[in-house]
């Protein structure tokens, strides 16, 4: 064999050997009673592309595409996941103190006006969660009007 021929074959077993690594992608759970979408404060549009863009790090429902099965990826996705859902768990909405989802109304609001969520390395893999200026307003300004609404209540 060539010196290269071994090269290849030394990668082909190091991506073989890592696969042999455990990871632990986080759970997907299809019941979630106190989801966001079932709270009565977001329907429509904005439903939808909090669900495309967002829902596959911040809620119990993710779906994994077959690379995210496959190391080195996977490890990555499993950290986003996971901290991604102990930042913001729109699964678990309605277990948030108020106070506490009114930090994170104003959280999406300036994390999506300022184009740091989604995550760009999430974009690059998901054209759909591409959002453009129009829609990210929409989240912004459904933000901001959620805020109020719920502020009265405080
Ligand atoms: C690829 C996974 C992923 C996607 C998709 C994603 N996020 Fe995040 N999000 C994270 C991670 C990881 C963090 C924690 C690290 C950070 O803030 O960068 C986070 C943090 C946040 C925070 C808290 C930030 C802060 O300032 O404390 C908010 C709010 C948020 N995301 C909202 C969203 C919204 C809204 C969307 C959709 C428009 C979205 N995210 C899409 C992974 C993701």
């Amino acid at each position: 064999m060539k010196a290269w021929h071994y090269i290849i074959l030394a990668i082909v077993l190091i991506i073989l050997a890592i696969q042999l690594v455990p990871v632990d992608l986080p759970p997907v759970e299809h019941d979630n009673p106190g989801d966001l979408l079932g709270s009565g404060i977001v329907d429509g549009e904005v439903a939808d592309l909090l669900q495309t863009a967002c829902y596959n790090c911040h809620s119990n429902t993710t779906q994994y595409p077959w690379y995210s099965h496959v190391a080195p990826v996977s490890w990555l996705v499993a950290k986003d996941v996971r901290v991604g859902r102990e930042e913001v768990n729109f699964s678990t909405w309605a277990d948030y103190e108020l106070m506490d989802q009114l930090a994170i109304l104003d959280d999406i609001y300036s994390n999506v006006e300022e184009a740091h969520m989604p995550l760009p390395i999430y974009v690059t893999m998901h054209a759909e969660a591409d959002l453009d200026n129009a829609q990210r307003q929409k989240i912004v300004d459904w933000a901001e009007a959620t805020m109020d609404i719920l502020a009265e209540e405080y």
